[in-house]
């Protein structure tokens, strides 16, 4: 479903206004110096995972540009963090925007960084143009959106909806060091006093976010509208067996872990070709101990990512998975500990705040198709509580995750205007005169 929009200044919204692509992208590569690490190709990328120091940073960061903008900022419990440019009529609900600032260990410049930082564009648009829109507008950024330190992702947004406790996230241990989520959001100066879950929840919600997949580039579109993500499971898998000789040892007296996992591995790609369609398995993680040429390990620990925008498809690749794992260590006669570390069901975004940013691109004069989200997204979880839906914009060769993560200026800027043009627009819903 693509549409090409037409750009004639009589079309337009009113309040025919465009952000500044200068200062985004200054302020995406501020930004992106805070855990900058470069790969042995030269690609420059962030490593900041969630409440790391480098996290603490860049908060800071942001923070401190949310104050030079005079924006009310605001922090929960779970270390959330809500800047809010007032209204005409701030007794209305606000119209709320944002993302993360937090990455995986090898991540870009763009993922989630964008979303915020363009929402502070947006802000500063509109005071630079002196529009005051009657409803408020906040920029949120959300603990722990990508869950590589601490599962599950998008963990801030689920608790400040109330679909997590906060006692039960402020227990989760890093995946790393074992730190307590509650015990490094206090170290680093983020565990705010806003109660979890929020205490009244936006207007609406919508995210500006990269693709972080091939689509928009391969058919040349320039903005994605996001009618929903898919669901998404993860578990971590610790199979224990015996350590031995890896020379003394006959083939048929193992108990092999390493083994084990890589037979799973091995299954779950199979499974996702033989599911067809929108199915997609991932082994993102795997770890031998002692991790030796000649032993034998005595436990393997793995992860797996399983998503699929079906949810019936998703259960019954969760049952295979599960069925293989019982009849291959029951072979092998290693033991399994699963753990559920993450399982969101696919989300369908509201139907009106979809045709919303699909206009606003259209009068824009940009491109646009139609697509669901393959990455989590913080938007997900504002579903819950209220209107939401997302924009997306092209990722170079479709990379995401990766130190090469590259979106064009040009594209950024489409995104950020849609961006802004929605947010107005809901900003003047329910205006009185
Ligand atoms: C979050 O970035 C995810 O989709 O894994
Ligand atoms: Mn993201
Ligand atoms: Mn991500």
């Amino acid at each position: 479903m693509t549409s090409v929009g037409n750009t004639s200044a009589a079309n337009l919204p009113p309040g025919d206004v465009r952000v500044d692509i200068d200062r985004l992208v200054a302020r995406i590569e501020a930004l992106a110096e805070i855990g900058a690490v470069e790969g042995p190709d030269g690609a420059r990328g962030c490593a900041r995972l969630a409440l790391t120091d480098a996290d603490r940073d860049a908060r800071d960061l942001v923070v401190g540009w949310m104050t030079d903008l005079g924006l009310d900022i605001e922090v929960d419990a779970v270390g959330n963090v809500f800047g809010t440019c007032r209204g005409s009529q701030p007794e209305l609900a606000v119209v709320m925007t944002g993302s993360h600032i937090d990455t995986v260990r090898t991540g870009g410049r763009f993922d989630g960084n964008l979303g915020v930082l363009a929402g502070l564009e947006v802000i500063e648009t509109l005071i630079t143009n002196d529009i005051t829109p009657a409803r408020s507008i906040t920029v949120a950024f959300f603990t722990d959106e990508e869950g590589a330190r601490f599962a599950p992702d998008m963990l801030g947004s689920l608790v400040y909806v109330g679909g997590m406790p906060l006692e039960q996230a402020l227990d989760v241990e890093a995946v790393d060091d074992h730190q307590r989520l509650g015990d490094e959001l206090l170290r680093i100066g983020y565990a705010g006093t806003l109660p979890c879950p929020g205490a009244s929840f936006p207007h609406r919600f919508v995210e500006l976010h990269i693709e972080q997949g091939p689509i928009l580039e391969d058919e040349a579109i320039e903005i994605g509208v996001v009618e929903g993500v898919q669901g998404i499971s993860w578990t971590q898998l610790v199979i224990s067996g015996q350590s031995a000789h890896a020379g003394t040892t006959p083939m048929r007296l193992r108990h092999d872990p390493g083994y084990v996992a890589a037979e799973i591995v091995g299954f779950v790609r199979r499974l996702a070709g033989e599911l067809g369609g929108d199915q997609v398995a991932t082994v993102g993680r795997i770890e031998l101990d002692p991790n030796l040429v000649n032993v034998i390990p005595r436990s393997a620990t793995i992860t797996l990512d399983v998503r699929n925008t079906d949810e019936p498809t998703l259960q019954v690749a969760e049952r295979r998975i599960a069925d293989e794992v019982a009849r291959v260590a029951a072979a092998e006669g290693v033991r399994v500990e699963s753990t559920t570390l993450a399982r969101f069901e696919p989300v369908n975004f509201d139907p009106a705040m979809i045709d919303l940013v699909e206009q606003t691109a259209s009068t824009l004069g940009y491109s646009t198709r139609r697509m669901s989200s393959g990455a989590g997204h913080d938007a997900q979880m504002l579903a819950r509580v209220c209107p939401t839906s997302m924009i997306f914009v092209p990722s170079a060769n479709g990379l995401s995750h990766n130190l090469a993560e590259f979106t064009a200026p040009a594209d950024l800027e489409r995104g950020a205007n849609v961006l802004l043009h929605v947010i107005l627009a809901l900003a003047r819903q329910n205006e009185s005169a």
